[in-house]
């Protein structure tokens, strides 16, 4: 899936070694409070801890700049004498203690990845401290577009992207998943334009332009967003709704119409949801991920909308996230696999309920042939579940390792027990540990004392999560479907006979396999075949179309490159745009065409796909 590039971690390796040495020294003092030490954040959150968030913010779109305070009621149960929050390219103008008096800031060095540390003196009785800072181009949450970048084209767009340690970029914060904090915000907007963060949002648009907000329950600060545009409220169900621009309010009403069913699933399978409501944002192409877990409002992609409803899993996972990762948290990105792997193994549970076996076993190959070609491809120490991220970007992590081999290590524990008892051992796990942080080793103990001991059972746990590889006793999966897809290319292959392919009549998954399956090596009458049989270069569904795409690069498929441009300026989703320009750069040519589309494609590019392109392509 997404890794950091070499490059990125190179530049920053002295930087970060440097600033590493001087969080070990706070991490030893303190740590976070439940005793976990998280190398990516520098705050002295096991001391003193910022608990709750007062967050008082203009959005100034002429300036690109978010300007306010951000005040945090703090703790200080060890009667420390400074706390310390993490910023990055964040401007701080002055700090007010208690509301009144002026403190004496000051920062630690600055390291290129986690930041500059920003400590604050205070004593045993302070309460609160009020930080006075604005946003900078160097903001990397952030992505501002103009209204070119949006569907209307008429008024400007912001977002904002916390995971994994971008937070601190506007906010001041103490940016650990390890700490949970709630917050209220009272956003100020230009008053064409609504706002909407993780928490309780408004259905329209205000008068003034003035948004607030509260969430009660508490979250890590990965989790706070905020996103600002010319956005309309659809609801589709009782707790559920999609929040878009007017122009695509319909098409993403159709896409998501199964949403409240899936709720209701999700809390059949894990216990109640804990967030009231949920709701989905489809944010403009160049948001880099597919989806992101806000708590009661998951950021999306646009590129989900297939107009069939055949990308929804994606929805499922973000939904998953709501008890794998947002009540249950890993507790630092070195256990990122207990968030991902878990929801991918959710996210499959509730597309069974709704769509049954056959589906979703497809899915779940899907998931196995990208775990195969990934882990081939990785360093090995990163093919083990618990890593160890320590001077690197928490972005390492999130590879098909954390996805895939998570998920297929909850299939083999619950075909070890069987399902019924899989099913009470996760309910009674998220019950018991729901708004609290957890380690992996203290994951295998509660899995040892309440499934293996309790049922006799005798697993592999050790080698799965802390060796590197696939396992032996991975689950084999079988689908009939993808078996007659792989007979019908076969065939093909030898007669090249394209009325003998049913592909209008197979599942956006069987077509992914059939494409996935085809020869790397194809000759361009073949190109042209398949294109015309099929429309492949017009697709409108984005996995079928990068999958298509991939091949074309590789077979210098002329006919296909206006739309290859098109949509690598137009989206930014990072994990279509790996694939894609990597395939490019195999060639000198690709590699000229790849510089080509790059420079005028970059500027649509949030930080977080043009970082991770950068040092794919040596962008200087
Ligand atoms: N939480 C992740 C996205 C993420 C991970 C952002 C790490 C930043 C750092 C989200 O839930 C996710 O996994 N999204 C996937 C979709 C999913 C269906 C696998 C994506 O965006 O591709
Ligand atoms: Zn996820």
């Amino acid at each position: 899936m997404k890794r950091l590039f070499l490059l990125i971690t190179a530049v920053g390796f002295t930087g970060i070694l440097s600033g590493n040495t001087q969080n070990n020294t706070l991490s030893t003092k303190g740590g976070n409070s439940n005793g976990v030490n998280d190398t990516h954040s520098y705050a002295n959150s096991g001391q003193a801890y910022g608990y709750s968030l007062s967050l008082d913010i203009q959005v100034n779109f002429e300036k690109q700049s978010i300007d306010g305070i951000a005040t945090w009621k703090i703790k200080n149960p060890s009667a420390s004498d400074k706390i310390v929050f993490d910023t990055k390219g964040l401007n701080i103008k002055k700090v007010l203690v208690d509301g009144k008096h002026e403190a004496n800031f000051t920062f630690g060095k600055t390291d290129e990845l986690l930041g500059t540390p920003l400590e604050i003196p205070i004593s045993k009785k302070t309460k609160s401290v009020s930080i006075y800072y604005n946003t900078t181009d160097k903001s990397e949450a952030l992505q501002w577009l103009n209204p070119q970048q949006t569907a209307g084209k008429k008024h400007p767009y912001l977002f904002t992207q916390g995971e994994a340690i971008l937070t601190r970029t506007w906010i001041p914060c103490q940016d650990t998943p390890g700490k949970r904090i709630t917050y209220d915000a009272k956003v100020r907007v230009p008053k064409e334009l609504m706002a909407v963060m993780s928490a309780v949002n408004p259905i329209k648009k205000s008068e003034n332009g003035i948004y607030s907000f509260k969430m009660k329950q508490p979250i890590p600060t990965y989790l706070i967003a905020l996103a600002v545009g010319d956005l309309e409220y659809r609801a589709i169900g009782k707790r559920t709704g999609v929040y878009t621009e007017p122009s695509m309010i319909e098409k993403s009403a159709y896409e998501f119409s199964d949403i409240e069913k899936m709720l209701n699933a999700a809390e059949k399978l894990y216990g109640t949801y804990k967030w009231e409501k949920y709701d989905v944002i489809v944010l403009p192409p160049s948001f880099p991920f597919g989806g992101m877990e806000n708590p009661r409002l998951t950021f999306a992609t646009p590129t989900i909308l297939a107009g069939d409803k055949s990308l929804t899993s994606l929805i499922a996972h973000e939904m998953a996230h709501s008890w794998s990762g947002n009540l249950v948290t890993n507790a630092t990105w070195n256990d990122f696999w207990l968030n991902e792997g878990f929801t991918v193994y959710i996210e499959r549970r509730i597309m069974e309920e709704l769509y049954g076996k056959e589906y979703t076993e497809m899915l779940a190959l899907l998931g196995y042939q990208d775990l195969v070609n990934e882990v081939s491809d990785l360093p090995k120490e990163d093919t083990k579940l618990k890593l160890n991220l320590c001077n690197r970007n928490p972005d390492d992590g999130m590879t098909e390792v954390a996805y895939e081999k998570g998920a297929f290590f909850l299939r083999m524990l619950e075909e070890q027990g069987g399902r019924e008892k899989f099913d009470a051992f996760l309910r009674s796990y998220f019950a018991k540990h729901q708004f609290q942080v957890m380690t992996t080793e203290a994951f295998v103990a509660y899995l040892n004392k309440e499934y293996i001991q309790k049922y006799n059972l005798s697993v592999n746990v050790n080698e799965w999560i802390y060796e590197q590889g696939i396992p032996k006793n991975i689950s084999k999966i079988y689908s009939d479907k993808f078996e007659k897809v792989e007979k019908v290319e076969k065939d093909w292959e030898v007669n090249n006979n394209y009325a003998g392919i049913p592909f209008s009549t197979w599942s956006t998954h069987e077509r992914l396999h059939f494409l996935r399956h085809l020869p790397r090596t194809m000759s361009k009458t073949q190109m042209e075949g398949m294109d015309k049989a099929f429309g492949l270069t017009a697709s409108g569904n984005s996995e079928i179309l990068t999958e298509w795409l991939k091949l074309c690069i590789t077979n210098k498929y002329e006919a296909a490159y206006p739309k290859l441009e098109e949509f690598l300026v137009n989206v930014g989703r990072r994990k279509f745009l790996k694939p894609l320009y990597s395939e490019l750069i195999k060639t000198p040519e690709g590699k000229e065409m790849a510089m080509t589309i790059y420079k005028k494609a970059r500027p649509n590019y949030h930080a977080v796909a043009s970082n991770t392109m950068d040092a794919m392509l040596n962008w200087k």
